[in-house]
Order: structure tokens, then sequence, then C-alpha cells
């Protein structure tokens, strides 16, 4: 059998970037992707410095624009020959409440997001069926389930997706194909550390309180790493995780409270 092959976008820094090392580690061929091609080059070269045999193409572009995701898509075909693990992972909007959203925002976020996931599934999707095998993971979020006041189209936008990725998984279990969600709790990459600074700038407080802030509200007291994420993407995107579909799940520390 080839070699698995793994695209992940977003792969820049963050989640991404530690997924991306970890599929290394687990001797995946990878496409890894970001918007800005002197963000993702390093992570190539990071690669390779520790596994020098490892096969990795970098396919640079915004993954939230129709035209972009077929070029790309069609470059994986074509370089690649096969896909078997899409991981789903770009940023939503900016912060929003229902008061001041307004319609153009809302609209660029459920296509920056929503609909570029689903896009992606469905180019994803049309390769993994010719070897009848495959692995979606689409990193959204836990205010899907628990809303944030302000992160108004965010939270709507995670829902619709869980929504989508569970009759999607429905749609491809047939073929062998399974599609997962990974929600992310406070996980201290650069979206964090912005976080941190609106809850400085909105109570007044230093970084030191604001931090010791977050964390109280966290059952285990502690922001997580990109790293304990990637864990669980690696295991969601392995051979073994193979009858484990339309499911979603948290690395947050236990901080979502409802069941
Ligand atoms: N960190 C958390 O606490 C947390 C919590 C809940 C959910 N999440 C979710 O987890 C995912 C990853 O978050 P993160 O914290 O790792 O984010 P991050 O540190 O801000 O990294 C975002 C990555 O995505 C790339 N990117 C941004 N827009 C892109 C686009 N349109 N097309 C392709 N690449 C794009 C960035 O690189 P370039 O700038 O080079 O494009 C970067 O590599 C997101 O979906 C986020 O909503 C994170």
């Amino acid at each position: 059998m080839s070699k698995r092959t793994a695209f992940i976008m977003g792969a820049s820094q963050g989640i991404g970037k530690a997924i991306a090392l970890k599929l290394a580690d687990q001797h995946f061929s990878l496409v890894i992707n970001s918007r800005n091609l002197d963000n993702i080059e390093p992570v190539k070269k990071d690669i390779l410095a520790k596994h020098p045999e490892a096969s990795v193409i970098v396919l640079a572009g915004d993954m939230s624009d129709q035209h972009t995701r077929a070029g790309i898509f069609h470059e994986i075909e074509s370089q690649c020959g096969r896909l078997d693990v899409l991981i789903n992972n770009i940023p939503g909007g900016a912060p929003d409440t229902f008061d001041n959203c307004n319609i153009e925002d809302m609209t660029a976020t459920f296509t920056q997001k929503t609909v570029a996931y689903i896009d992606a599934i469905k180019r994803a999707a049309s390769l993994m069926k010719q070897n009848e095998f495959g692995r979606i993971i689409n990193i959204v979020g836990n205010l899907w389930k628990e809303p944030g006041a302000n992160m108004f189209t965010n939270s709507m936008m995670n829902a619709a997706l869980i929504n989508a990725s569970k009759n999607i998984s429905i749609q491809l279990a047939p073929h062998n194909i399974t599609v997962n969600c990974l929600n992310p709790g406070f996980i201290a990459t650069d979206r964090y550390h912005q976080f941190v600074e609106n809850v400085m700038k909105k109570n007044s407080l230093s970084k030191q309180e604001a931090e010791e802030q977050i964390a109280s509200g966290i059952p285990m007291k502690r922001v997580g790493s990109a790293e304990e994420t990637a864990a669980l993407a690696a295991f969601l995107a392995s051979e073994e995780a193979s009858y484990i579909t339309g499911q979603q799940i948290s690395a947050d520390g236990g901080s979502m409270k409802s069941i």
C-alpha cells in the first residue's frame, strides 16, 4: 500500500503546525498549507530536519477562497495521486455580539470557514473514494454547544459545521471515510494570546491576572497546548480510529460543562 497522504490547512503555526509535526512523526506523506509562503516554508524545513526522508509538499493559498481551494485540490491530485487525511483548520471571523453583528460580516464568516470546510470535504471525498479510505477532521470549537456572547457569529457557524459534519459522515460512511470534529478549548496559540489581550483591555488586568482569570474557569486550571490537541487529531487520523465517525470531541481540560 502507498504511504498515507495527509493535507493540513493552516499549518504554519498553532494547532495546524502541531498536527503536521505529529503526522510527520507517524510517517504520513504531507501536504501543508497556509496563506503565506514565507510562513509555511519553515514548517517544511522543521519537518525535514527531524525526518529527512519525509515527503512534504507546500501549497500556499487562502483556503477560504473557492478558486484557490479548487487549484490546491487539483495540485494534490496531480502531485500525490491520492488523499487519505484532510485536516480542515482555518480560523473563523472576528468576535461580535448579537447587538453589533452585521449581515456582511456574518456572510463573510460563513464563507470563510463553514463553506470552506464543507467544500474542502467535497473535494477531498472524491479523492478518498478512489481508495475507499479517508479520515476527515474538522477543527471547530466548543462554541458550537456553549455559545459565547462575544462570539455570536462564530458560535452559530460552529454549530452549522457540527450539523453538516454529522450529515456528511452518514453519506461517506459506506466508503470507509470517517468525518469527525475536534473542538479545542483554550489552547496556547497566537489566537489565545490575542484573547488574553482582549481580556486585559476589557477588565484592566495585567497579562498575568488575565491568564489567571482564564485558567480559573478551566477545570484543569491551565490552558492546553497545540501538541495536546494534535495528539487527538493524530488518533482520529489513524487506522485505529476506524469505527469512530460523526462525532465531536473536545480537547479542553474539561472546559465544556454541558453533557
Ligand atoms: N487556539 C484556541 O484556543 C482555539 C480554540 C477554539 C477553536 N480553535 C480553532 O482551531 C483552529 C486553529 O486555531 P489556532 O489557534 O491554531 O490558530 P492560529 O495560531 O491563529 O493559526 C492559524 C493558522 O491558519 C493559517 N490561516 C489563517 N487563515 C487561513 C486561510 N484562510 N487559509 C489558509 N490558512 C490560513 C495561518 O497562517 P497564515 O497567516 O500564513 O495563513 C496559521 O497557520 C481554528 O479553526 C480555530 O478557530 C482554536
